[in-house]
């Protein structure tokens, strides 16, 4: 089979993730989780400093961290300066503060560089997972994905993932998640958004190995 790029888009609590590394698992893909570089630019600025209420200031700083991405999709890895990031990438201060920064132009220019370098050194294909990566990372994608649920489906499993790591509760997440999908379709550049030539697949209804089993038909008509 030849290398084939699958795009796969959609806000929060789609089953994005989960569906991206099993399907890029099964068909011997990489997998590149871009939404993981986006929380690993916003940690470094945390951690730095930088007030993540200026755009100016995350516009000067974007090029300092050293971001470096895994794709084996059985064990995704992201390091920032050499250190593992991974853990720290995922907390509610970095979860509430991610689309402040990657709203900011000069970020998305580099963060998009680094995504096209990885999609096109991956042997054999890869699924790359974002918000823009059907309409503007990879455009000539061989096939895009718009998962999309409805907003009780997304709030319940993004709260069953945090269930245990942190004081949560279903409201405030649903409210939470909300909040971050309108900024990040609200942004000027490169939305939240849905390609005119992808496959939309509402995810409300199904369960995760619907999902996967779906995505990788379409992928397996695609080789
Ligand atoms: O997918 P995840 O929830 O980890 O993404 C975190 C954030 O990164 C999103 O809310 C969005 O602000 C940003 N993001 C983006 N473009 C992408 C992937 C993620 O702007 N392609």
């Amino acid at each position: 089979p030849s290398a084939v790029i699958v795009a796969i888009d959609g806000p929060s609590g789609t089953g994005k993730s989960s569906t991206s590394k099993a399907v890029a698992a099964k068909l011997g893909l990489r997998y590149l989780d871009t939404g993981a570089q986006y929380r690993a630019i916003t940690w470094w600025m945390i951690t730095n400093g930088i007030d993540t209420d200026d755009p100016h200031a995350i516009a000067v700083a974007a090029g300092k961290p050293g971001i470096v991405s895994g794709t084996d999709p059985a064990a995704p890895t992201i390091t920032v300066d050499g250190l593992d990031a991974s853990v720290p990438i995922r907390t509610q201060e970095v979860t509430s503060k991610v689309s402040a920064v990657s709203a900011v132009p000069e970020v998305r220019t580099l963060i998009t560089e680094l995504q096209r370098s990885i999609a096109a050194s991956a042997e054999g294909g890869i699924v790359v997972e974002g918000r823009d990566i059907g309409t503007t990372v990879l455009p000539d994608a061989d096939l895009k994905i718009f998962l999309t649920a409805s907003p009780e489906a997304r709030a319940a499993r993004r709260s069953g993932e945090l269930r245990g790591k942190e004081a949560t509760d279903l409201a405030a997440t649903k409210d939470a998640l909300i909040k971050r999908d309108a900024a990040d379709s609200g942004r000027k550049t490169s939305p939240l958004a849905k390609a005119g030539d992808a496959v939309e697949v509402d995810t409300t209804e199904l369960t995760l190995d619907q999902v996967i089993e779906c995505v990788v038909t379409l992928v397996e008509e695609k080789r």
